[in-house]
């Protein structure tokens, strides 16, 4: 990935704290992700959103996402411009995101920006917390504090129908919740990187909490770990 470091980054004398924050779609995790990020003092990163500009620059392209060619190469040239696409959060480019993030090729491309992102994060700032699907398993497995966030089927695509129907698309529930399942289906089934909890992640099952109380509760287990 072609990304200028437009700001002074931590010289490295002092370890990052990484938290990784990993779970399926519309589970909560990004909300509380940028929660702790702000609670601690932290650098953020929607590493989601890296795959979702991948995919929407293959479709600008007329490209097929799951052709690994055309997706890596997309991936490589990836840049600032294409993770400002303003299409990123829309189904259609979320479906297209899971696609390419099958890809090992796309996958290698946009492995060490996130590393570095991670370990050297921007603005001098003492540690950083991504969110994704293999941050805790690939991109961080020394990460100290892993959270591995979900919710039930139907709790996630309401959540989900809320926010693209707050923002005019004009879905239906049940569609959302097809989309979010093949999403699911695909993160999950995929051999590079697939999406499943690290054996040392803390899980937190957000359907029957509300955002103030989810951020707390990571923020406990985030405070627990870092004071041992
Ligand atoms: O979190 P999201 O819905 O914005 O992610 C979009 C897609 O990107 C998701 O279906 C799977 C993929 N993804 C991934 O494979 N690995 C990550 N670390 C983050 C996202």
């Amino acid at each position: 990935m072609n990304m200028p470091e437009k700001t002074p980054r931590n010289p490295g004398s002092l370890k990052s704290v990484v938290i990784a924050v990993d779970g399926p779609v519309a589970a909560g995790k990004g909300t509380l992700a940028r929660r702790l990020a702000e609670r601690f003092g932290y650098a953020y990163l929607d590493t989601g959103a890296l795959y979702r500009a991948v995919g929407a620059k293959v479709l600008r392209q007329g490209g097929d996402p799951a052709d690994p060619v055309i997706a890596t190469k997309a991936a490589e040239s990836l840049d600032e411009s294409d993770r400002a696409a303003p299409e990123l959060r829309s189904e259609v480019v979320g479906l297209a995101a899971s696609k390419v993030a099958a890809i090992p090729g796309v996958r290698a491309a946009l492995l060490e920006f996130q590393r570095r992102f991670a370990h050297q994060p921007p603005h001098g700032k003492a540690g950083a917390v991504l969110d994704g699907r293999d941050i805790g398993t690939v991109v961080c497995p020394d990460a100290p504090v892993k959270l591995f966030v979900t919710a039930r089927d139907e709790v996630r695509a309401e959540r989900r129908y809320r926010e693209l129907v707050d923002k005019g698309e004009n879905v239906s529930f049940e569609r959302v919740l097809a989309d979010l399942r093949q999403r699911d289906a695909q993160d999950q089934a995929r051999a590079a990187a697939p999406l499943k909890p690290a054996a040392d992640a803390h899980l937190l099952d957000t359907s029957d909490l509300a955002i103030e109380a989810a951020v707390a509760a990571a923020a406990e287990a985030v405070a627990a770990i870092l004071k041992r």
